[in-house]
């Protein structure tokens, strides 16, 4: 089998290497060639596109920004999906919204292609420690098909379901994430305003029940203010955002999501885009 990964940024460049290392065959594709340079070292092959990248593959990986980029890379010029042999697998693993997912797993199959969604929980570190959690969606044995590759880049996998349980779920893990850092950096920016020391609030309220427990990971950022990015500001307000319009399409309301959800488009507005999520403390401060 050979593996196809197209998309080598914080997540896919590592998600990639660790293929690598378990002794898969791959060819990689990345908008920003540079990124690939130490795959390329270590082994893997270029393509110069993604149609060239799927002539020479039978199983390709996505882990890429948004819906929008997937589609392109999928069905635009130079596209992917109809230069894939008949029969390959594709396994997307951006963070997309359920009814993206079906959307391209209905166009895979109209190339006679087969569709996982697995988006990934974790971040830099599992990615860079094969520790991610795979929530995946499709049909049995398409997931069991994948598992090698789950077991390469990952701790666990959960099959939820068909096609788009697996970004649901993704989704709703975000929607958690995204609330809950939000929630924290408000009651830090009211504490600082009253005089409160922040490393004294971070002491007492990182070791209480009503703190999300990644936030104990985010305290060097908040303590210290720098940034450094491991799950860009941008990528969680896209996810809000898909939360947004999945909730719509339900007929749900989720009013906090939606007020919340703006809240990243104005720091992503004001130059916090590419920052670590944990920078929406800088913007509420400010
Ligand atoms: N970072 C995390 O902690 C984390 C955790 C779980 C899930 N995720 C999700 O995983 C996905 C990737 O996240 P990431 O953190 O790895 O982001 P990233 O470092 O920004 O990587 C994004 C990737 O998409 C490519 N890309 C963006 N726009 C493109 C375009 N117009 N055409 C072609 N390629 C394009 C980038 O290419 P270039 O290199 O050329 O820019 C890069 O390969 C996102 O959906 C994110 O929500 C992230």
């Amino acid at each position: 089998m050979k593996i196809g990964f197209i998309g080598l940024g914080i997540m896919g460049g590592r998600m990639a290497r660790n293929l690598l290392k378990n002794g898969f065959n791959l060819v990689v594709y990345n908008r920003t060639k540079d990124k690939s340079l130490p795959l390329l070292e270590a082994g893997a092959e270029w393509a110069s596109s993604p149609r060239e990248l799927a002539k020479k593959v039978d199983f390709l990986i996505t882990m890429l920004s948004t819906p929008e980029v997937v589609e392109q890379l999928a069905i635009g010029d130079q596209g992917f999906l109809s230069n894939l042999p008949h029969g390959s697998m594709w396994m997307d693993c951006t963070t997309v919204h359920p009814a993206f997912s079906r959307k391209m797993a209905a166009l895979a199959e109209q190339h006679h292609i087969r569709f996982v969604d697995a988006p990934v929980a974790g971040s830099q570190k599992p990615a860079e420690e094969g520790q991610l959690l795979f929530l995946v969606g499709g049909k049995r044995e398409d997931v069991v098909f994948c598992e090698p590759l789950f077991k390469a880049m990952g701790k666990q996998h959960i099959h939820l379901g068909d096609v788009g349980k697996g970004a649901a779920l993704k989704m709703i893990f975000n929607l958690l994430l995204g609330e809950a850092m939000l929630a924290f950096s408000e009651a830090l920016a009211l504490g600082l305003q009253l005089g409160l020391e922040k490393s004294t609030m971070l002491a007492i309220l990182l070791e209480a029940p009503i703190t999300a427990p990644f936030l104990k990971d985010k305290r060097e950022k908040l303590e210290n203010e720098v940034f450094e990015t491991e799950f860009p500001l941008q990528w969680m307000q896209k996810d809000l955002q898909l939360a947004s319009i999945s909730a719509y399409e339900q007929g749900l309301a989720l009013p906090a999501l939606n007020v919340i959800k703006e809240v990243f488009a104005q720091a992503k507005q004001h130059g916090l885009a590419e920052e670590d999520f944990s920078a929406i403390f800088k913007f509420l401060k400010k």
